[in-house]
Protein backbone atom coordinates (compact mmCIF):
# COMPACT_ATOMS: atom_id res chain seq x y z
CA UNK A 1 0.00 0.00 0.00
CA UNK A 2 0.98 3.48 -1.04
CA UNK A 3 2.11 5.62 2.14
CA UNK A 4 1.19 9.46 2.28
CA UNK A 5 2.41 11.49 5.00
CA UNK A 6 0.18 14.79 6.07
CA UNK A 7 1.27 17.04 8.65
CA UNK A 8 -0.58 20.72 9.70
CA UNK A 9 1.84 22.92 11.60
CA UNK A 10 1.82 22.96 15.31
CA UNK A 11 -0.08 25.01 16.98
CA UNK A 12 0.69 27.89 19.63
CA UNK A 13 -0.19 26.71 22.86
CA UNK A 14 -0.48 30.95 23.92
CA UNK A 15 -3.96 30.63 23.87
CA UNK A 16 -7.37 29.19 22.19
CA UNK A 17 -7.39 28.65 18.46
CA UNK A 18 -9.27 30.34 16.61
CA UNK A 19 -11.37 29.56 13.47
CA UNK A 20 -8.37 30.86 11.36
CA UNK A 21 -5.93 28.09 12.82
CA UNK A 22 -8.59 25.40 13.05
CA UNK A 23 -9.37 25.66 9.12
CA UNK A 24 -5.96 24.30 8.65
CA UNK A 25 -6.78 21.13 10.36
CA UNK A 26 -10.08 21.01 9.09
CA UNK A 27 -8.42 20.90 5.46
CA UNK A 28 -5.74 18.50 6.53
CA UNK A 29 -7.88 16.31 7.50
CA UNK A 30 -10.39 16.51 4.54
CA UNK A 31 -7.01 15.21 2.42
CA UNK A 32 -6.33 12.65 4.83
CA UNK A 33 -9.55 11.28 4.49
CA UNK A 34 -9.73 11.19 0.75
CA UNK A 35 -6.03 9.67 0.46
CA UNK A 36 -7.35 6.75 2.90
CA UNK A 37 -10.89 6.55 0.60
CA UNK A 38 -7.93 5.93 -2.32
CA UNK A 39 -6.51 3.26 -0.36
CA UNK A 40 -3.17 5.24 1.14
CA UNK A 41 -1.60 4.33 4.19
CA UNK A 42 -1.94 7.81 5.49
CA UNK A 43 -0.19 9.23 8.45
CA UNK A 44 -1.84 12.10 9.34
CA UNK A 45 0.09 14.07 12.39
CA UNK A 46 -0.99 17.45 14.39
CA UNK A 47 0.07 18.53 17.67
CA UNK A 48 1.22 21.98 19.63
CA UNK A 49 4.15 23.74 19.87
CA UNK A 50 4.70 24.54 23.36
CA UNK A 51 7.92 26.39 24.14
CA UNK A 52 8.98 30.19 24.24
CA UNK A 53 9.36 33.48 25.84
CA UNK A 54 5.88 34.52 25.24
CA UNK A 55 4.41 31.31 26.40
CA UNK A 56 7.02 31.79 29.75
CA UNK A 57 5.15 35.27 30.03
CA UNK A 58 1.29 33.92 29.53
CA UNK A 59 2.34 31.29 32.00
CA UNK A 60 2.92 33.86 34.71
CA UNK A 61 -0.03 36.19 34.28
CA UNK A 62 -2.45 33.49 34.63
CA UNK A 63 -0.51 32.41 38.02
CA UNK A 64 0.56 28.78 36.51
CA UNK A 65 4.31 27.30 35.55
CA UNK A 66 4.75 26.79 32.06
CA UNK A 67 4.44 23.40 31.86
CA UNK A 68 0.45 23.68 33.64
CA UNK A 69 -0.05 26.01 31.53
CA UNK A 70 0.58 24.15 28.49
CA UNK A 71 -1.15 21.49 29.43
CA UNK A 72 -4.44 23.21 29.95
CA UNK A 73 -3.82 24.94 26.24
CA UNK A 74 -3.09 21.50 24.39
CA UNK A 75 -6.13 19.95 25.73
CA UNK A 76 -8.23 22.70 24.61
CA UNK A 77 -6.50 22.24 21.47
CA UNK A 78 -7.44 18.63 20.99
CA UNK A 79 -10.51 18.62 22.15
CA UNK A 80 -11.43 21.16 19.23
CA UNK A 81 -9.70 18.92 16.72
CA UNK A 82 -11.98 16.43 18.11
CA UNK A 83 -15.02 18.42 18.63
CA UNK A 84 -14.37 19.14 14.53
CA UNK A 85 -14.36 15.21 13.94
CA UNK A 86 -10.84 15.30 11.95
CA UNK A 87 -9.01 12.09 12.07
CA UNK A 88 -5.55 12.94 12.99
CA UNK A 89 -3.24 9.42 13.67
CA UNK A 90 -0.76 10.94 16.14
CA UNK A 91 -1.20 14.44 18.80
CA UNK A 92 2.43 15.74 19.12
CA UNK A 93 3.66 18.28 21.85
CA UNK A 94 7.20 19.99 21.87
CA UNK A 95 7.35 18.79 25.21
CA UNK A 96 6.95 15.34 24.76
CA UNK A 97 10.19 13.97 26.28
CA UNK A 98 11.01 12.01 23.43
CA UNK A 99 11.20 14.88 21.15
CA UNK A 100 13.23 17.14 23.49
CA UNK A 101 15.84 14.12 23.56
CA UNK A 102 16.28 14.27 20.08
CA UNK A 103 16.00 17.76 19.76
CA UNK A 104 19.46 18.10 21.50
CA UNK A 105 20.81 15.25 19.95
CA UNK A 106 19.72 16.96 16.40
CA UNK A 107 21.19 20.58 18.04
CA UNK A 108 24.81 18.38 19.22
CA UNK A 109 24.78 16.76 15.39
CA UNK A 110 24.19 20.49 13.70
CA UNK A 111 26.80 21.76 16.05
CA UNK A 112 29.44 19.20 15.44
CA UNK A 113 29.45 19.20 11.91
CA UNK A 114 30.43 22.49 11.89
CA UNK A 115 26.66 23.63 10.78
CA UNK A 116 25.67 25.37 13.72
CA UNK A 117 28.71 28.02 15.39
CA UNK A 118 28.69 30.26 18.58
CA UNK A 119 28.62 33.94 18.03
CA UNK A 120 26.50 37.53 19.33
CA UNK A 121 22.86 38.75 18.19
CA UNK A 122 22.22 42.08 18.15
CA UNK A 123 19.26 43.73 17.53
CA UNK A 124 15.77 45.20 18.46
CA UNK A 125 13.96 42.85 19.86
CA UNK A 126 9.70 42.38 20.13
CA UNK A 127 9.30 40.57 23.64
CA UNK A 128 5.42 39.59 22.75
CA UNK A 129 6.41 38.48 18.86
CA UNK A 130 9.80 36.99 20.28
CA UNK A 131 11.74 38.27 17.23
CA UNK A 132 14.39 40.57 16.78
CA UNK A 133 14.14 43.54 14.06
CA UNK A 134 16.48 45.19 12.05
CA UNK A 135 15.96 49.08 12.18
CA UNK A 136 14.41 49.59 8.60
CA UNK A 137 11.97 46.23 9.50
CA UNK A 138 10.25 48.46 11.78
CA UNK A 139 6.68 50.44 11.43
CA UNK A 140 6.73 54.23 13.21
CA UNK A 141 9.66 52.79 15.38
CA UNK A 142 7.60 49.98 16.66
CA UNK A 143 7.18 46.03 16.26
CA UNK A 144 6.02 45.20 12.49
CA UNK A 145 3.74 42.71 13.43
CA UNK A 146 1.97 43.69 16.41
CA UNK A 147 3.03 47.18 16.79
CA UNK A 148 4.21 47.49 20.26
CA UNK A 149 7.46 48.93 21.72
CA UNK A 150 10.69 47.52 20.97
CA UNK A 151 13.85 47.25 22.74
CA UNK A 152 17.72 47.11 21.83
CA UNK A 153 19.57 43.80 22.95
CA UNK A 154 22.41 41.85 22.34
CA UNK A 155 23.16 38.11 23.37
CA UNK A 156 25.03 35.27 23.12
CA UNK A 157 23.25 32.76 20.45
CA UNK A 158 24.07 30.22 18.26
CA UNK A 159 23.38 30.14 14.79
CA UNK A 160 23.47 28.20 12.03
CA UNK A 161 24.65 28.51 8.61
CA UNK A 162 22.18 28.57 6.03
CA UNK A 163 23.56 30.03 3.62
CA UNK A 164 26.19 27.09 3.32
CA UNK A 165 22.92 25.37 1.90
CA UNK A 166 21.37 28.12 -0.44
CA UNK A 167 22.75 27.06 -3.49
CA UNK A 168 21.37 23.28 -2.94
CA UNK A 169 18.26 24.65 -2.14
CA UNK A 170 17.28 26.56 -5.23
CA UNK A 171 18.82 23.60 -7.31
CA UNK A 172 16.33 21.69 -5.29
CA UNK A 173 13.28 23.74 -5.75
CA UNK A 174 13.87 24.49 -9.09
CA UNK A 175 14.53 20.79 -10.15
CA UNK A 176 11.15 19.95 -7.91
CA UNK A 177 8.15 22.73 -9.27
CA UNK A 178 5.48 21.10 -7.28
CA UNK A 179 7.41 21.38 -4.07
CA UNK A 180 5.93 24.91 -2.98
CA UNK A 181 2.68 25.18 -3.44
CA UNK A 182 0.76 27.92 -4.43
CA UNK A 183 3.23 29.26 -7.42
CA UNK A 184 2.74 32.50 -6.09
CA UNK A 185 4.37 31.40 -2.87
CA UNK A 186 7.10 29.92 -4.65
CA UNK A 187 7.79 32.72 -6.75
CA UNK A 188 8.00 34.91 -3.08
CA UNK A 189 10.24 32.64 -1.66
CA UNK A 190 12.64 33.04 -4.45
CA UNK A 191 12.55 36.67 -4.78
CA UNK A 192 12.28 38.23 -1.04
CA UNK A 193 14.34 35.70 0.47
CA UNK A 194 16.93 33.26 -1.64
CA UNK A 195 17.63 36.00 -4.25
CA UNK A 196 18.81 38.70 -1.65
CA UNK A 197 20.81 35.77 -0.05
CA UNK A 198 20.32 34.01 3.24
CA UNK A 199 21.28 35.69 6.14
CA UNK A 200 22.59 32.92 9.02
CA UNK A 201 19.82 31.90 11.54
CA UNK A 202 19.48 32.62 15.30
CA UNK A 203 18.70 29.29 16.86
CA UNK A 204 19.21 29.89 20.71
CA UNK A 205 18.45 32.19 23.39
CA UNK A 206 19.50 32.59 26.75
CA UNK A 207 17.07 35.30 27.52
CA UNK A 208 14.50 32.94 28.79
CA UNK A 209 14.01 29.41 29.80
CA UNK A 210 11.00 28.05 28.92
CA UNK A 211 12.67 26.03 25.94
CA UNK A 212 14.55 22.78 25.56
CA UNK A 213 18.33 23.52 26.77
CA UNK A 214 20.94 23.44 24.61
CA UNK A 215 22.37 20.25 26.54
CA UNK A 216 26.20 20.73 26.32
CA UNK A 217 25.43 24.71 26.82
CA UNK A 218 22.53 24.84 29.35
CA UNK A 219 22.91 28.89 29.70
CA UNK A 220 20.74 28.50 26.06
CA UNK A 221 17.76 26.99 24.98
CA UNK A 222 17.16 25.77 21.41
CA UNK A 223 14.97 28.77 19.82
CA UNK A 224 12.31 27.87 18.50
CA UNK A 225 12.43 26.77 14.72
CA UNK A 226 14.85 23.80 15.21
CA UNK A 227 12.38 23.09 18.10
CA UNK A 228 9.19 23.16 16.10
CA UNK A 229 10.16 21.83 13.21
CA UNK A 230 11.74 18.96 13.75
CA UNK A 231 8.16 17.71 15.29
CA UNK A 232 7.59 16.48 11.90
CA UNK A 233 10.52 13.48 12.47
CA UNK A 234 10.96 12.92 16.16
CA UNK A 235 7.52 12.20 16.42
CA UNK A 236 7.74 9.09 13.66
CA UNK A 237 11.08 7.60 15.12
CA UNK A 238 14.33 9.66 13.79
CA UNK A 239 16.96 9.15 15.84
CA UNK A 240 20.27 10.90 15.18
CA UNK A 241 21.81 7.25 15.23
CA UNK A 242 19.64 5.24 14.96
CA UNK A 243 15.96 5.75 13.21
CA UNK A 244 12.94 3.90 13.73
CA UNK A 245 11.42 1.35 11.08
CA UNK A 246 8.44 4.01 11.17
CA UNK A 247 10.29 6.87 10.31
CA UNK A 248 11.74 4.82 6.81
CA UNK A 249 8.33 3.75 5.93
CA UNK A 250 6.54 7.90 6.28
CA UNK A 251 10.01 9.96 5.41
CA UNK A 252 10.01 12.00 3.71
CA UNK A 253 6.53 13.67 4.38
CA UNK A 254 3.95 14.01 1.23
CA UNK A 255 2.69 16.89 2.23
CA UNK A 256 3.71 19.83 4.90
CA UNK A 257 0.12 21.86 5.30
CA UNK A 258 1.12 25.32 6.32
CA UNK A 259 -0.60 28.91 6.99
CA UNK A 260 1.31 31.42 4.19
CA UNK A 261 2.76 33.17 7.09
CA UNK A 262 4.92 30.39 7.72
CA UNK A 263 5.74 29.18 4.46
CA UNK A 264 8.95 30.65 4.36
CA UNK A 265 10.42 28.54 7.61
CA UNK A 266 9.16 25.44 5.81
CA UNK A 267 10.33 26.03 2.34
CA UNK A 268 13.80 27.40 3.57
CA UNK A 269 14.70 26.81 6.94
CA UNK A 270 13.30 23.27 7.22
CA UNK A 271 14.70 21.46 3.76
CA UNK A 272 18.24 23.41 5.20
CA UNK A 273 17.84 21.50 8.49
CA UNK A 274 17.08 18.06 6.59
CA UNK A 275 20.19 18.86 4.62
CA UNK A 276 22.46 19.16 7.40
CA UNK A 277 21.05 16.41 8.79
CA UNK A 278 21.79 14.29 5.53
CA UNK A 279 17.76 13.04 5.04
CA UNK A 280 15.46 13.39 2.39
CA UNK A 281 12.96 16.49 2.03
CA UNK A 282 9.78 16.66 2.22
CA UNK A 283 7.78 16.04 -1.13
CA UNK A 284 5.42 18.87 -1.12
CA UNK A 285 4.69 22.28 1.12
CA UNK A 286 1.38 23.65 0.84
CA UNK A 287 1.17 27.16 2.15
CA UNK A 288 -2.77 27.55 2.21
CA UNK A 289 -4.41 30.92 2.54
CA UNK A 290 -6.05 32.67 5.77
CA UNK A 291 -9.05 32.84 6.82
CA UNK A 292 -9.99 36.32 7.78
CA UNK A 293 -13.27 37.93 9.70
CA UNK A 294 -15.06 40.03 6.91
CA UNK A 295 -11.89 42.34 5.16
CA UNK A 296 -10.20 41.87 8.59
CA UNK A 297 -7.48 40.25 10.41
CA UNK A 298 -8.84 38.08 13.20
CA UNK A 299 -7.10 39.56 16.70
CA UNK A 300 -7.95 40.22 20.60
CA UNK A 301 -7.53 43.79 20.22
CA UNK A 302 -9.93 44.20 17.40
CA UNK A 303 -12.55 41.84 19.11
CA UNK A 304 -13.60 40.18 16.20
CA UNK A 305 -12.41 36.53 16.87
CA UNK A 306 -14.41 33.78 16.05
CA UNK A 307 -13.88 30.56 17.68
CA UNK A 308 -14.61 26.66 16.00
CA UNK A 309 -16.18 25.31 18.99
CA UNK A 310 -18.83 28.10 19.81
CA UNK A 311 -19.89 27.92 15.85
CA UNK A 312 -20.20 24.13 15.51
CA UNK A 313 -22.30 24.65 19.05
CA UNK A 314 -24.49 27.05 16.94
CA UNK A 315 -24.82 25.65 13.10
CA UNK A 316 -23.58 21.94 13.61
CA UNK A 317 -19.77 20.41 13.21
CA UNK A 318 -20.46 19.61 9.06
CA UNK A 319 -21.76 23.34 8.62
CA UNK A 320 -18.21 24.69 9.94
CA UNK A 321 -16.48 22.19 7.67
CA UNK A 322 -18.27 22.92 4.77
CA UNK A 323 -18.18 26.23 5.46
CA UNK A 324 -14.25 26.74 5.40
CA UNK A 325 -13.20 23.91 3.12
CA UNK A 326 -15.68 25.59 0.47
CA UNK A 327 -15.38 29.22 0.81
CA UNK A 328 -11.28 29.21 1.07
CA UNK A 329 -9.72 29.65 -2.72
CA UNK A 330 -6.91 28.05 -2.97
CA UNK A 331 -4.54 30.75 -3.23
CA UNK A 332 -6.39 34.42 -1.82
CA UNK A 333 -7.60 34.54 1.65
CA UNK A 334 -10.87 33.81 2.17
CA UNK A 335 -13.79 35.55 4.66
CA UNK A 336 -15.87 34.57 7.56
CA UNK A 337 -18.95 36.25 9.02
CA UNK A 338 -21.81 35.00 10.39
CA UNK A 339 -24.07 36.06 7.65
CA UNK A 340 -21.65 34.44 5.10
CA UNK A 341 -22.05 30.98 7.20
CA UNK A 342 -26.11 31.51 7.22
CA UNK A 343 -25.84 32.08 3.68
CA UNK A 344 -24.52 29.26 2.98
CA UNK A 345 -26.04 26.85 5.29
CA UNK A 346 -29.58 27.84 3.59
CA UNK A 347 -28.32 27.50 0.30
CA UNK A 348 -26.36 25.08 -0.33
CA UNK A 349 -26.52 22.49 2.53
CA UNK A 350 -30.71 23.11 3.12
CA UNK A 351 -31.63 23.54 -0.27
CA UNK A 352 -29.32 21.74 -2.64
CA UNK A 353 -28.02 18.88 -0.38
CA UNK A 354 -30.95 18.71 2.37
CA UNK A 355 -33.93 18.92 0.27
CA UNK A 356 -32.72 16.74 -2.46
CA UNK A 357 -32.09 13.75 0.18
CA UNK A 358 -35.47 14.70 1.68
CA UNK A 359 -37.46 14.58 -0.97
CA UNK A 360 -36.03 11.46 -2.73
CA UNK A 361 -36.36 9.66 0.51
CA UNK A 362 -39.77 10.62 1.32
CA UNK A 363 -41.11 9.60 -2.12
CA UNK A 364 -39.40 6.49 -1.98
CA UNK A 365 -41.76 6.00 1.12
CA UNK A 366 -44.11 7.48 -0.25
CA UNK A 367 -44.52 5.30 -3.27
CA UNK A 368 -42.45 2.15 -2.71
CA UNK A 369 -43.24 1.71 1.15
CA UNK A 370 -38.98 2.51 1.09
CA UNK A 371 -38.41 -0.89 -1.03
CA UNK A 372 -36.50 0.38 -3.97
CA UNK A 373 -34.86 -1.03 -6.99
CA UNK A 374 -33.78 -0.72 -10.47
CA UNK A 375 -36.71 -1.25 -12.92
CA UNK A 376 -34.37 -0.51 -16.10
CA UNK A 377 -36.91 1.61 -17.67
CA UNK A 378 -34.76 4.25 -19.12
CA UNK A 379 -35.70 7.95 -20.60
CA UNK A 380 -33.80 10.56 -21.89
CA UNK A 381 -32.94 12.24 -19.06
CA UNK A 382 -31.32 9.26 -17.26
CA UNK A 383 -27.89 9.00 -19.28
CA UNK A 384 -26.70 12.54 -17.85
CA UNK A 385 -27.25 12.00 -14.63
CA UNK A 386 -25.67 8.24 -14.62
CA UNK A 387 -22.56 9.14 -16.29
CA UNK A 388 -22.37 12.32 -14.44
CA UNK A 389 -22.36 10.23 -10.67
CA UNK A 390 -19.97 7.49 -13.08
CA UNK A 391 -17.21 10.40 -13.56
CA UNK A 392 -17.38 11.94 -10.05
CA UNK A 393 -14.90 10.28 -8.14
CA UNK A 394 -12.46 11.10 -11.22
CA UNK A 395 -13.85 14.64 -10.88
CA UNK A 396 -13.00 15.02 -7.36
CA UNK A 397 -9.41 12.75 -7.63
CA UNK A 398 -8.50 15.34 -10.17
CA UNK A 399 -9.31 18.58 -7.90
CA UNK A 400 -7.73 16.47 -4.76
CA UNK A 401 -4.86 15.71 -6.19
CA UNK A 402 -4.39 19.56 -7.25
CA UNK A 403 -5.45 20.49 -3.43
CA UNK A 404 -7.73 22.42 -4.80
CA UNK A 405 -10.78 21.22 -2.32
CA UNK A 406 -13.19 23.82 -2.92
CA UNK A 407 -13.67 22.66 -6.43
CA UNK A 408 -13.72 19.27 -5.56
CA UNK A 409 -16.95 19.84 -3.34
CA UNK A 410 -18.09 21.98 -5.91
CA UNK A 411 -18.33 18.92 -8.14
CA UNK A 412 -20.33 16.82 -5.62
CA UNK A 413 -22.46 19.79 -5.60
CA UNK A 414 -22.53 19.78 -9.00
CA UNK A 415 -24.34 16.14 -9.14
CA UNK A 416 -26.42 16.96 -6.20
CA UNK A 417 -27.68 20.12 -8.30
CA UNK A 418 -28.53 18.11 -11.33
CA UNK A 419 -30.32 15.35 -9.10
CA UNK A 420 -32.55 17.85 -8.32
CA UNK A 421 -33.19 18.94 -11.68
CA UNK A 422 -33.91 15.58 -12.52
CA UNK A 423 -36.60 15.41 -10.26
CA UNK A 424 -38.37 18.58 -12.28
CA UNK A 425 -37.63 16.83 -15.73
CA UNK A 426 -38.67 13.50 -14.44
CA UNK A 427 -41.60 14.88 -12.63
CA UNK A 428 -42.55 12.07 -10.06
CA UNK A 429 -45.26 13.04 -8.69
CA UNK A 430 -47.50 13.53 -12.38
CA UNK A 431 -46.08 9.66 -12.94
CA UNK A 432 -47.39 8.12 -9.90
CA UNK A 433 -50.71 9.25 -10.92
CA UNK A 434 -50.67 6.59 -13.97
CA UNK A 435 -50.72 2.84 -12.70
CA UNK A 436 -48.47 2.10 -15.79
CA UNK A 437 -45.60 4.43 -14.90
CA UNK A 438 -44.85 2.51 -11.93
CA UNK A 439 -41.65 0.56 -13.25
CA UNK A 440 -40.47 3.96 -14.76
CA UNK A 441 -41.33 5.64 -11.15
CA UNK A 442 -39.14 3.41 -9.15
CA UNK A 443 -36.44 3.77 -12.17
CA UNK A 444 -36.54 7.33 -12.00
CA UNK A 445 -36.71 7.24 -7.49
CA UNK A 446 -33.67 4.76 -8.05
CA UNK A 447 -31.75 6.96 -9.93
CA UNK A 448 -31.77 9.44 -7.76
CA UNK A 449 -30.73 7.15 -4.36
CA UNK A 450 -27.67 5.90 -6.72
CA UNK A 451 -26.85 9.44 -6.94
CA UNK A 452 -27.25 10.60 -3.51
CA UNK A 453 -25.44 7.88 -2.11
CA UNK A 454 -22.18 8.28 -4.73
CA UNK A 455 -22.32 12.06 -3.49
CA UNK A 456 -22.82 10.74 0.06
CA UNK A 457 -19.20 8.56 -0.23
CA UNK A 458 -17.57 11.27 -1.87
CA UNK A 459 -18.55 13.94 0.84
CA UNK A 460 -17.32 11.72 3.56
CA UNK A 461 -14.18 13.48 3.54
CA UNK A 462 -15.42 16.71 3.78
CA UNK A 463 -18.23 15.88 5.62
CA UNK A 464 -18.08 12.66 7.36
CA UNK A 465 -20.76 13.27 9.82
CA UNK A 466 -23.66 13.71 7.12
CA UNK A 467 -22.12 11.17 4.49
CA UNK A 468 -22.57 8.66 7.27
CA UNK A 469 -26.33 9.87 8.03
CA UNK A 470 -27.18 9.91 4.78
CA UNK A 471 -25.88 6.30 4.29
CA UNK A 472 -28.23 5.26 7.18
CA UNK A 473 -31.56 6.82 5.87
CA UNK A 474 -30.71 5.54 2.85
CA UNK A 475 -30.08 2.36 4.30
CA UNK A 476 -27.55 1.29 2.50
CA UNK A 477 -24.10 0.63 3.77
CA UNK A 478 -22.21 0.12 -0.71
CA UNK A 479 -19.67 2.71 -0.59
CA UNK A 480 -18.56 1.69 -4.62
CA UNK A 481 -18.54 5.19 -6.03
CA UNK A 482 -20.10 4.38 -9.22
CA UNK A 483 -23.52 3.85 -10.25
CA UNK A 484 -24.65 0.60 -9.06
CA UNK A 485 -27.34 -1.21 -11.66
CA UNK A 486 -28.84 -3.49 -9.00
CA UNK A 487 -28.55 -2.28 -5.27
CA UNK A 488 -31.68 -3.14 -3.34
CA UNK A 489 -32.90 -0.24 -1.09
CA UNK A 490 -35.17 -0.35 1.76
CA UNK A 491 -34.41 3.34 3.04
CA UNK A 492 -35.42 4.66 6.55
CA UNK A 493 -37.85 7.75 7.62
CA UNK A 494 -36.24 10.72 6.42
CA UNK A 495 -34.85 13.02 8.84
CA UNK A 496 -34.23 16.67 7.76
CA UNK A 497 -29.82 16.76 7.60
CA UNK A 498 -29.67 20.94 7.63
CA UNK A 499 -32.62 23.19 8.79
CA UNK A 500 -33.02 26.42 6.77
CA UNK A 501 -31.84 28.89 8.91
CA UNK A 502 -34.14 32.45 9.43
CA UNK A 503 -31.07 34.67 9.27
CA UNK A 504 -32.40 38.10 10.35
CA UNK A 505 -33.62 35.79 13.67
CA UNK A 506 -30.26 33.82 14.04
CA UNK A 507 -28.24 37.11 14.08
CA UNK A 508 -29.88 38.73 16.36
CA UNK A 509 -29.46 35.91 18.90
CA UNK A 510 -25.86 35.71 17.94
CA UNK A 511 -25.91 39.18 18.98
CA UNK A 512 -26.98 38.85 22.30
CA UNK A 513 -24.64 35.86 22.79
CA UNK A 514 -21.51 37.71 21.67
N1 LIG B 1 3.73 27.25 15.97
C1 LIG B 1 3.81 27.82 14.67
C2 LIG B 1 3.94 26.74 13.61
C3 LIG B 1 5.11 25.82 13.75
S1 LIG B 1 5.07 24.57 12.56
C4 LIG B 1 6.48 23.73 12.78
C5 LIG B 1 2.55 28.65 14.37
N2 LIG B 1 1.51 28.44 15.20
S2 LIG B 1 0.12 29.27 15.13
O1 LIG B 1 -0.69 28.74 16.18
O2 LIG B 1 0.37 30.66 15.13
O3 LIG B 1 -0.53 28.94 13.75
C6 LIG B 1 -0.91 27.63 13.41
C7 LIG B 1 -1.33 27.59 11.96
O4 LIG B 1 -2.51 28.37 11.78
C8 LIG B 1 -0.28 28.18 11.02
O5 LIG B 1 -0.14 27.39 9.86
C9 LIG B 1 -0.86 29.53 10.67
O6 LIG B 1 -0.48 29.99 9.42
C10 LIG B 1 -2.34 29.21 10.67
N3 LIG B 1 -3.18 30.39 10.79
C11 LIG B 1 -3.09 31.39 11.72
N4 LIG B 1 -4.07 32.29 11.48
C12 LIG B 1 -4.82 31.91 10.42
C13 LIG B 1 -5.93 32.40 9.75
N5 LIG B 1 -6.54 33.52 10.09
N6 LIG B 1 -6.40 31.69 8.70
C14 LIG B 1 -5.83 30.51 8.32
N7 LIG B 1 -4.78 30.01 8.93
C15 LIG B 1 -4.23 30.71 9.98
O7 LIG B 1 2.57 29.40 13.44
Amino acid sequence: MEKYYISTAIAYTSGKPHIGNVYEIILADAIARFKRFKGYDVYFQTGTDEHGEKIELKAKEANLTPQQFVDNIADEIRTIWDKMNTSYDRFVRTTDKNHEQQVQKIFKKLYDNGDIYLSKYKGLYCTPCESFFTENQLVDGKCPDCGREVKEAEEEAYFFKLSKYQDRLVEYIQNNPDFIQPESRKNEMINNFLKPGLQDLCVSRTSFTWGIPVDFDSKHVVYVWIDALTNYITNIGYDVDNSSEEFYKYWPADLHLVGKDIVRFHTIYWPIILMALDIPLPKKVFGHPWLLFGDDKMSKSKGNIIYADDLADEFGVDAVRYYTLHEMPFANDGAITYELLIERINSDLANVLGNLVNRTISMANKYFDGNVSNKFIVDEFDDELKSLVNELETEVTIKMDKLEVSSAIDKIFDVLRRSNKYIDETLPWVLAKEEDKKDRLETVIYNLLEAIRVAAVLLESFLPETSSKILAQLGISNKSAIYEENSKYLVNEPVPLFLRIDKEKKLEELKELI
